[in-house]
């Protein structure tokens, strides 16, 4: 009989969590490689490519527009081969809509990408991407002289019609969003003239760092970034580190399973991504990193954890949240463990995720008898240590990936079962997590 449409059960693990292991490839430069790839003239190589359904919704959607991509399943999970881009004839007109699936990253950078060319494209999402907000990146496009129709649509679906003469603008963004400053400096690439977008803390930066390997140049200070167009764009060789993101829930699991000491290879060590890492050691836990390499201009290496007792709460200041903003929800799972209050200043960007994902922090972890809560823009949660889940909890994963995977590590850390509903959303970043965990786990 098929489990389909039931809860996944997700069982304790029989043991604590030992040894090392290495996570897929970093979901925001893999799909930053390809888009860049595809805009690039020439055929650019690509290695440890993240095998993961948000990401394959980028690669349909540059085939769509004339890209050609032979990247091959590698025996580590990977994806690696090469991106024939368009270069400087530009996209073709697609015969229908892109449809971008639950990838806010496919569906706002691909407004970039095709803001300079005089094609119009019906961009589309499933329901929880056609609920988040794309005024944040239509708005400063129309500035560029880019056409949206509905020109005032707060979401998808929404048609482009892009712009040959783009206007380069000098832009403050309201928030810190490495999505909305990609999809701009993107489109700056072919304006005339420098383009330039400030914001107001510091988000992930690979788009600056990895658009120089494509010959364009970029100048980044503390928040802002820079690019004078118009730039041609070369192939690259790009090879990806393993995902932060990923990373962090064998990192929260080590700490929270009695005797756990896990290392996590080959990861990126992006300090716009680590900032997990500063609000576990702040919280009193035990980890490490170790740089080993960069790849291209992103450094990565290896990141040690080991089971801490004792974890206490901390304040993360809001400038921080654009450095951990998709490790809340785990967070939130340990700050529950740890001694006293944590706070998490100024998360209201989490509303607008694959999920509003403070609502649902708040209502997973009442489940467990935690108090948790939001005020204005900050969440808090007074944690319980010693804290042991119920008999029979099910929790809803609302189709978000970080929820399913951070509600997972209740079952896998404690002492009974617990129930994820749409727990098959974990394939939109880490299709392999449950069998990567419970294999550091025999
Ligand atoms: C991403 C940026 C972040 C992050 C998302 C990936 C990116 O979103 O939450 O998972 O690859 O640029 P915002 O730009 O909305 O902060």
């Amino acid at each position: 009989m098929s489990d389909e449409g039931k809860p996944k059960v997700i069982n304790p693990l029989p043991g604590p969590l030992d040894g090392t292991c290495s996570v897929p490839g970093d979901k925001s430069i893999s799909h930053r490689a390809i888009l860049f790839s595809a805009m690039a003239e020439g055929t650019s190589r690509l290695t440890g490519v993240l095998d993961s359904s948000d990401v394959r919704a980028s690669i349909e959607a540059v085939q769509k527009l004339g890209a050609k991509v032979s990247l091959e399943k590698q025996t580590d999970g990977s994806l690696a081969g090469g991106v024939e881009g368009w270069g400087a004839k530009g996209p073709v007109q697609p015969d229908g809509p892109i449809y971008c699936g639950n990838s806010g990253t496919t569906a706002r950078l691909l407004m970039g990408v095709l803001a300079p060319w005089d094609i119009s494209v019906r961009i589309e999402g499933d329901e929880s991407l056609s609920k988040r907000p794309m005024r944040r990146i239509t708005a400063p496009l129309m500035m560029m002289g880019v056409e949206f129709d509905p020109a005032g649509a707060e979401t998808l679906p929404i048609t482009e019609r892009g712009c040959k003469r783009l206007r380069p603008i000098k832009y403050n963004s309201p928030m810190a969003s490495a999505q909305l400053k990609t999809a701009v400096l993107l489109a700056g690439i072919r304006a005339d003239g420098v383009t330039e977008l400030n914001e107001p803390s510091v988000s992930r930066n690979h788009t600056e760092l990895m658009l120089p390997e494509y010959g364009v140049e970029t100048t980044a200070g503390e928040r802002t970034a820079r690019v004078k167009g118009p730039a041609s764009m070369h192939s690259a060789e790009i090879s990806v580190p393993g995902d932060p993101s990923s990373a962090a829930f064998i990192i929260c699991a080590a700490l929270m399973k009695k005797g756990s000491a896990v290392q996590v290879e080959n990861v990126s060590l992006n300090t716009a991504r680590t900032g997990f890492l500063y609000t576990l050691e702040r919280m009193g836990a035990t980890v490490e990193t170790r740089h080993t390499g960069s790849a291209g201009k992103e450094p990565y290496g290896i990141i040690s954890a080991c089971y801490t007792e004792g974890l206490h709460g901390c304040e993360i200041p809001g400038h921080k949240i654009a450095s951990l903003v998709d490790e809340v929800p785990v967070l939130a799972l340990v700050a529950a463990h740890a001694r006293g209050l944590t706070v998490f200043r100024n998360v209201q960007e989490l509303r607008a995720k694959e999920s509003d994902r403070l609502d649902a922090i708040v209502a997973g972890l009442a489940k467990l008898g935690v108090d948790a809560w939001t005020e204005g823009d900050d969440l808090f949660i007074e944690g319980q240590p010693g804290l042991q889940a119920p008999e029979g909890v099910v929790f809803d994963s609302l189709g978000d990936h970080r929820l399913a995977m951070t509600w997972a590590l209740v079952g896998l850390t404690g002492n009974v079962p617990v129930a994820i509903d749409g727990f098959e959303c974990v394939d939109v970043s880490y299709p392999d997590f449950l069998e990567d965990i419970e294999r550091l786990s025999q």
